[in-house]
């Protein structure tokens, strides 16, 4: 039996991950971070490069997609059920620290706007749902391409400046005006490049609750998808 979903979308630093983390904690669901599987897809992109002595060019220049996803499915790219969520591992190793390393976030966006790439990763997402888990799953596509009968959509927004903002505090350094300002034009690149691809483009769903989190705290924004999730968890 199919587990239920809830699809979170939005654009980077929108705060998605953690929303989502906090909203499945809540449900008793477990969070499914879909860009984890886009950023691993990039790392063995990046190490199959490098094991070819050509680790300072675009991967996608040194391989053919095929054998980018060869490559993740030889050395064991995969998500394995950690607690409310799952672990990225590759080569048997834990990796989710590296997938957010600035070499995968400067190469993830042309990674992930390859079609055979988001078949390959919607496919694993759907056969982890199809296992019978019950999901919180955040991503670009996941309720328009994804999972496009899933039970709750929510497309979150937040001003680029605020991204920016809550992106740099996560990094523990002062978010001083020029910080601010670098930031906002990278997250405005990345959120451009995300919506404006030929397959997948980030948009919110014609049935997504549009929520806009620029002057919600953290817990209220929470507190709101939790309201309109809970009319599922009388369900089954
Ligand atoms: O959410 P994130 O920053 O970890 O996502 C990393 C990249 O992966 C982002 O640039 C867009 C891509 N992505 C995607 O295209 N579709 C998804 N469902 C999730 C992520």
């Amino acid at each position: 039996m199919r587990g239920r979903v809830v699809a979170i979308d939005g654009p980077s630093a929108s705060g998605k991950s953690s929303t989502a983390r906090a909203v499945a904690e809540e449900l008793g669901f477990a969070h499914l971070d879909s860009g984890a599987l886009y950023r691993g897809v990039t790392l063995v992109a990046l190490r199959e490069a490098a094991r070819r002595g050509r680790a300072h060019e675009d991967p996608l220049d040194v391989l053919e997609p095929e054998a980018i996803l060869r490559a993740a499915e030889d050395r064991g790219l995969m998500l394995q059920p950690d607690g409310a969520g799952f672990a990225a591992y590759l080569e048997g190793e834990p990796v989710d620290t590296e997938i957010r390393a600035g070499r995968v976030t400067g190469s993830v966006s042309a990674v992930s706007a390859v079609p055979v790439v988001r078949e390959w990763i919607n496919s694993r997402l759907r056969a982890m749902v199809r296992a019978g888990r019950d999901v919180v799953v955040d991503g670009r596509d996941i309720g328009t391409v994804v999972f496009p009968d899933a039970d709750l959509k929510v497309f979150l927004t937040a001003s680029p400046v605020v991204r920016a903002g809550r992106r740099i505090t996560q990094r523990g350094v002062d978010p001083d005006p020029q910080r601010l300002e670098a930031e906002a034009a990278a997250l405005a690149a990345r959120d451009h490049a995300d919506s404006t691809r030929p397959t997948a483009p980030l948009r919110p769903a014609d049935d997504a609750v549009l929520l806009d989190t620029t002057s919600l705290a953290f817990r209220e924004q929470v507190a709101r998808i939790v309201e309109l999730a809970r009319p599922l968890l009388a369900r089954r």
